[in-house]
């Protein structure tokens, strides 16, 4: 009886003046990068428009920097529901669908617009459903940007890139790509990636201007090559049963604050690399190398056979919705 009394107080704590549960939605949305990013950037206008449109209906809490959960975890923690929103690189779902792996493929895209065009076109859409059956379900894709290597030495050439050890995200096809250049991938979360480099488990690295300069790659490398060989975009991912669950008002405030977020974060993504690229280029001791078109050229030959490695396991159809991505004007 007590505890029966207990638990109607505790109710009654949670009803508001109009008898509505005053109960907040507390929605937990974690991610890997810093601030400063893109992403960091997006993940905090999210959590600003949700509240403003949800008062005291939900409460975002927003963790970066692997804070709350690393690449390891947080697709274990989506699922378990320890973890409402996540926001992986599109590189990191290979053990949930072998479709995205498209985004991998070296040279795909001839810039973000292309990459742009493909996320919107129905084929890009029906991506956001792929994982559906493993409980995932996209909101939005959020750019990044394009890829730059670095190494400990100049990259000009494939050749330069042999024997080299080279940190991955968790995707075959980025392992084939730097092994179609004769170099050794290894695969390491992103909160690893710095003192790797540092203490030379790895001896380069590809990713982005605005995660290279927040990561403080520019430290531990020297050498960066203006390469654009590849995308890191995002799917933003919600646990299913969680989404399906809400209330109906609470989706549509959370899906109207994801696409506030999304305008910003893909207004903001070009810039902030871009300004990260200078940043870089500033600190101490580093050249950032600029390929020939020739150069460009022979990178992206050495890499072409990875195409044809994961084309089964992609879909043509899909590559090729991909690449008619690049003739839209
Ligand atoms: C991210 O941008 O979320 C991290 C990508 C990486 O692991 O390199």
């Amino acid at each position: 009886m007590r505890q029966f009394l207990a638990a109607v107080a505790a109710g009654a704590l949670l009803l508001g003046a109009g008898g509505a549960s005053a109960k907040e939605t507390v929605i937990k949305f974690s991610h890997v990068v810093a601030e400063k990013t893109p992403k960091g950037q997006a993940a905090l206008k999210f959590k600003e428009e949700a509240e403003k449109l949800l008062p005291g209906k939900v409460k975002v809490e927003v963790y970066p920097n692997s804070q709350l959960f690393g690449d390891a975890k947080e697709m274990e923690a989506l699922a378990l529901g320890d973890v409402h929103i996540i926001a992986p690189s599109l590189s990191k779902f290979n053990r949930f669908t072998k479709k995205l792996q498209v985004f991998d493929l070296p040279f795909l895209f001839d810039d973000i617009a292309a990459a742009d065009r493909f996320q919107a076109s129905p084929k890009g859409q029906e991506l956001l459903t792929s994982m559906a059956s493993k409980g995932f379900v996209g909101l939005a894709y959020w750019h990044n940007g394009t890829k730059q290597l670095s190494a400990t030495k100049a990259l000009l050439v494939p050749d330069d890139a042999k024997g080299l050890k080279f940190r991955v995200q968790p995707s075959d096809v980025l392992a084939a790509q730097f092994q179609a250049v004769g170099a050794v991938p290894q695969k390491l979360a992103f909160a690893e990636v710095y003192q790797a480099l540092q203490v030379g488990t790895v001896d380069g690295q590809e990713n982005t201007w605005s995660n290279i300069y927040s990561q403080k790659y520019q430290e531990v490398q020297k050498h960066f090559t203006e390469s654009n060989h590849g995308l890191i975009d995002y799917m933003v991912v919600v646990n299913a049963g969680w989404w399906k669950g809400l209330p109906k008002d609470v989706q549509a405030g959370l899906t109207k604050a994801m696409a506030a977020a999304t305008k910003v974060n893909n207004d903001i993504a070009n810039n902030l690399n871009e300004e990260a690229k200078k940043k870089v280029a500033a600190a101490s001791g580093v050249t950032i190398h600029q390929l020939t078109p020739q150069q460009r050229s022979a990178w992206k030959k050495a890499m072409a056979p990875v195409w044809s490695k994961f084309e089964g396991e992609i879909g043509k159809d899909l590559i090729q919705a991909a690449q008619t991505a690049n003739a839209t004007n």
